[in-house]
This record gives C-alpha cells, structure tokens and sequence, in this order.
C-alpha cells in the first residue's frame, strides 16, 4: 500500500526520507545545543500553514514571543496565521502538574477541536525531565506516544542529545518510540577546521530511506540539506 507523505518542505530531506514523512506518524529531531532542531521543526509546522493545515507548536523552552518572532525572521508573515491556523503555547516545564495536564489532556482535545495535522513539542526532553524515576517515565512516554498516534496527526518531538552519544537522546526513548529519528550533528574535519553541520535518517519505520550522512545549512530565511554533496 502506497502511504501518504507529508513534507517537511525542506526538498533534500523530503528526498532523503523517500518523499516526506509518513502521514500521522511520530518524528524525532535530535541534535545538540544549537544544531536546529527548532528550526527544523518550524519549517516542518510551516510547510503544513501554506497547505493551508492547522498547527499546533508547544514550548517548553522558548516564550510564545520568540517563536514567532522566529517564524516572523524567516520572512513569514504571522499575523496571517497566528491563532488562526498556527497555535503556539509555551508550558513551564517548572509547572510539573499543569505541564503533564497540558500535554496528556488539554493537548490532544486542542488537536481535535482545531483539526491540526501537524503538531510539535520542543523539546520533549524538557516534558520527560518531569518524571523522577525512569520506570514513570518509560510508562508515560510511551501512553503519550501511543496517544499521539491515535490522532489524525503528524508529530515532531525535538529532543537534546545525551552528554556521549550524539545519536542517542537525553533519557533514550523517543528514538524508540518515534516512527522517523532524524540525527543532527557537527562535523568538525578537523581541530582548527570550521565546523559543519550534519543530517542523517537513523531510522524511519515502513519506508526506505536514504543511510548516508548530508551536509545542511540553515540561512535567514531556509534550510538547504544537500543531499547530493557528502560531508566528507
Ligand atoms: N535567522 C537565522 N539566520 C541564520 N542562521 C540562523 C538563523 N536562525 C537560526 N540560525 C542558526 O541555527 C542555529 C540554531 O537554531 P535552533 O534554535 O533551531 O537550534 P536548536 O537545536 O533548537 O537549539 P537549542 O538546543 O538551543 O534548542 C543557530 O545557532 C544559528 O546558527
Ligand atoms: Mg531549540
């Protein structure tokens, strides 16, 4: 059966997944400090504005401000989608019982009442850091994912990098539960060489995907993955 895609609207990453992500599955953007997995997910949310879909963006780090004002540098104009078709809510992570209330309850109700089809939480890390023991957190993140993929809804969860192991996320589970885990990373070819920064498909369930490692750019206004260069 041929399954729908959704594009991210970045064209060589839509290329190097066989043609977007799959329609209402779950994504994982993991990277370090810096990488761009906010911006990532943005163009993924923005992507789904100018098809004329609804979206939802939850923060646990940056403010509301700041999300659009990120939106607004890329040259998008918010005020056309802000509360309209674009809704950005920004959650204390601090705030233990309204953030898991947010997430588990008001969350998928949100989805429903506005008919989003594309919904990211940035990052996701922040939301499992909630949890202080990781038997809780194991249970609870797999509800929350097994939930999302009841809804007619594609998601993308960004998560920061564990400390030694760029391909692995903070607490090791989003990889597991998502059905798509895109890895960013810095190059550095050598010591005094400039850095460069690297996307690959670690892992993309029911689909073929491309294996290598491309190169990608983020500028003012677009990300450009070059998925005909190499890195090395
Ligand atoms: N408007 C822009 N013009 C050029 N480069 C940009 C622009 N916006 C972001 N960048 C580049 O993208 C990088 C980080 O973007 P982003 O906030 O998406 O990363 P992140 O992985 O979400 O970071 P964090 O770990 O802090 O959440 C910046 O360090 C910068 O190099
Ligand atoms: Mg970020």
């Amino acid at each position: 059966m041929i399954k729908e895609r959704v594009l991210i609207g970045i064209p060589g990453l839509d290329e190097m997944m066989g043609g977007g992500l799959i329609k209402n599955s779950t994504c994982a953007i993991i990277g370090t400090y810096g990488t761009g997995k906010t911006t990532f997910a943005i163009q993924f949310l923005f992507q789904g504005l100018e098809n004329g879909e609804k979206c939802i963006y939850i923060s646990l780090e940056e403010s509301e401000e700041n999300i659009y004002e990120k939106i607004s540098d890329r040259g998008w104009d918010v005020d056309t989608y802000k509360n309209k078709s674009l809704f950005v809510i920004k959650l204390d992570p601090t705030d233990f019982n309204l953030s898991i209330n947010s997430i588990k309850k008001d969350l998928p109700n949100l989805i429903k009442s506005v008919d989003a089809s594309r919904v990211v939480i940035d990052p996701i890390s922040l939301f499992e850091g909630l949890f202080d023991d990781n038997s809780t957190r194991r249970r609870e993140m797999f509800r929350f994912t097994e939930m999302m993929s009841g809804l007619e809804c594609t998601t993308v969860l960004t998560s920061e990098t564990e400390q030694n192991n760029g391909y692995s996320s903070r607490y090791g589970l989003v990889e597991y539960l998502s059905d798509t885990v895109l890895v960013l990373r810095y190059i550095r070819p050598s010591d005094l060489s400039e850095v460069h920064t690297a996307i690959e498909v670690v892992k993309m369930r029911r689909s073929n995907h491309s294996r290598e490692i491309k190169p990608y750019e983020i500028q003012e206004d677009k990300v450009n993955v070059y998925s005909e260069a190499s890195v090395f």
